[in-house]
């Protein structure tokens, strides 16, 4: 396939467009995957199928959708699908009973918490902020919330200041949303909230602080006024916890109803990962696209743009789900693994194409894309809504077909400039119209995926060790600055002697910081 070019496919068979083509009903509206300008052919698929069935790929699922020990660096189950099951095939029923009573206790807080909240301040980070605020952005364009939510994750003081910015202490709750509730900066944000709500007069804290953890025993320890305690099970990794009580802000955003949709979206499309034959199964075919891109075309980096004001936030949510997962150097065995994760960034269409499209056009590096529209406008214009569709689908098309020196003409000597090589892998996904369920499903498929990715390579994809010794360090150096630590709370001994070059910015930061 390196050397074959999508002109060529396109020519040589006129049903490629359908026959690349998957629809799938899910989210309460239709989704379309037009993986024809990919550079695969049915042939590629139907050995890509084969080599997952070879590398145990569906038997994987299979083991995590059965609640199996699959993340084995930290012997656990998986169990964010069970999260929003409700039915045998995608969760068995000791799973599911294990989330009701977590469930339950989350409708119950949702459903009293006093109308006189208006605003929620959600204090988490990574997983605890990316998919919360992913998808209250995106229900924003479609509804009016009850609440309004502000997030704040970095320990950088003027995130929570801007979060605060006009809020009247009386009438915010803020959500401590912290998996591990152990993540230093989630927590710095929290003890601050704690003052600027006692300095606004508020007695009753714990009515204003509600966290959402898998260790509620380090609620308690943290010494923070919390009112209620939301459980979410320690299988559920954090960047795969939209659906638990993480969620609760989203819920308290819209009410139940609406979290309760875009849970229902996710399930469709657990259900159809979870039963569809393998040749038909688009969430299996969508990482196994992926994989082929990274794995075997060898392209280093992806883009996920979105053609949508509305799922802006996509590109950053899907780049910790991809790269924290599958961003690994050996296998779940310890073997060397020769590539793993792309690099998945990306941008907001039509803004992108005028920022950095350039270079995915004529650039030396090929980029292979993600497409993603909708048909229906959540806006003001239907006219402007098919601009900006049609620049989504203008924008695969000269991606993948160019433009040749003979198609260029004109002045001879700027020919080369203008020409475009093509042959640039993209898949579209259209979603006939955004709906909460809608955005679920959008999720749920891009886990898959990363699952499916994942699992091809053999690695663990619901581990995170890497991130460690960067939180480990700078609690290190925050120890010699005597600053709040910025490493994970249950860290101590932390190392005062450093290399030459952090001990000078360690000075550097000190004079400027003092001057
Ligand atoms: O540092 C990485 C990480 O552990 C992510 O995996 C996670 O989503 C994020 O930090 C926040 O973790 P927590 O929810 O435990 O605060």
């Amino acid at each position: 396939m390196r050397t074959t070019n999508l002109r060529d496919l396109f020519s040589a068979d006129p049903g490629r467009a359908t026959n690349l083509s998957y629809g799938l009903s899910c989210g309460g509206t239709e989704f379309f995957v037009d993986f024809s300008k990919q550079s695969i052919t049915a042939a590629v698929l139907d050995a890509l199928v084969d080599e997952a069935h070879e590398r145990g790929v569906l038997s994987r699922r299979d083991a995590m959708l059965a609640g199996e020990p699959i993340n084995r660096t930290e012997n656990r189950a998986v169990t964010h699908v069970a999260m929003r099951a409700s039915d045998d095939s995608t969760s068995p029923a000791r799973l599911r009973a294990e989330v009701q009573a977590g469930d339950r206790a989350l409708r119950d807080y949702v459903d009293n918490v006093p109308t006189t909240i208006t605003h929620v301040v959600n204090l988490g980070i990574g997983g605890s902020d990316l998919g919360p605020a992913l998808v209250y952005d995106a229900i924003s364009a479609m509804q009016s919330p009850v609440r309004t939510v502000r997030f704040a994750a970095n320990i950088d003081p003027l995130d929570l200041d801007r979060a605060l910015d006009g809020l009247t202490p009386a009438r915010t709750l803020f959500v401590v949303c912290s998996k591990s509730f152990g993540t230093s900066e989630t927590l710095a944000n929290a003890r601050r909230a704690v003052d600027w709500l006692r300095q606004g007069g508020i007695s009753d804290l714990g009515d204003h602080l509600v966290a959402v953890t898998a260790r509620p025993e380090r609620v308690a320890a943290s010494g923070l006024p919390i009112g209620t305690t939301l459980t979410m099970p320690e299988s559920v990794g954090g960047r795969y916890s939209l659906a638990s009580a993480v969620g609760v802000s989203v819920a308290l955003a819209f009410g139940m109803p609406v979290f309760d949709a875009v849970r229902a979206g996710m399930r469709d499309v657990d259900l159809h990962f979870a039963t569809a034959p393998a040749r038909e199964n688009v969430a299996l075919l969508f990482g196994l696209v992926a994989w082929w891109n990274a794995a075997v075309l060898g392209h280093p980096t992806t883009a996920v743009l979105p053609y949508s004001r509305a799922l802006s936030l996509l590109p950053g949510y899907l780049a910790q789900l991809v790269m924290e997962s599958n961003g690994k150097w050996v296998d779940e065995h310890g073997n060397v693994l020769n590539s793993s994760s792309p690099v998945v960034w990306g941008g907001v269409g039509t803004n992108a194409q005028h920022a950095v499209f350039q270079a995915l056009h004529q650039g030396h590096q090929v980029v292979p894309c993600d497409f993603i529209g909708h048909s229906r406008t959540l806006g003001g214009s239907a006219r402007d809504h098919d601009a900006l569709i049609a620049n989504m689908i203008a924008q695969s098309q000269a991606l993948a077909f160019g433009v040749t020196a003979e198609e260029v003409g004109g002045d001879a000597s700027l020919r080369r400039h203008r020409v475009t090589p093509g042959n640039r892998p993209s898949t579209t996904l259209f979603i006939a119209q955004l709906t909460a369920g809608a955005v679920g499903a959008l999720v749920a498929l891009y886990e898959h995926s990363t699952f499916v990715q994942g699992a091809m390579w053999g690695l663990n994809s619901f581990d995170q060790w890497g991130v460690e010794l960067g939180k480990r360090l700078a609690g290190d150096v925050a120890a010699v600055l005597g600053a709040a630590s910025t490493a994970n709370a249950t860290h101590d001994n932390p190392t005062t002697q450093h290399d030459a070059s952090t001990t000078q910015l360690v000075a550097m930061h000190r004079r400027w910081r003092d001057a």
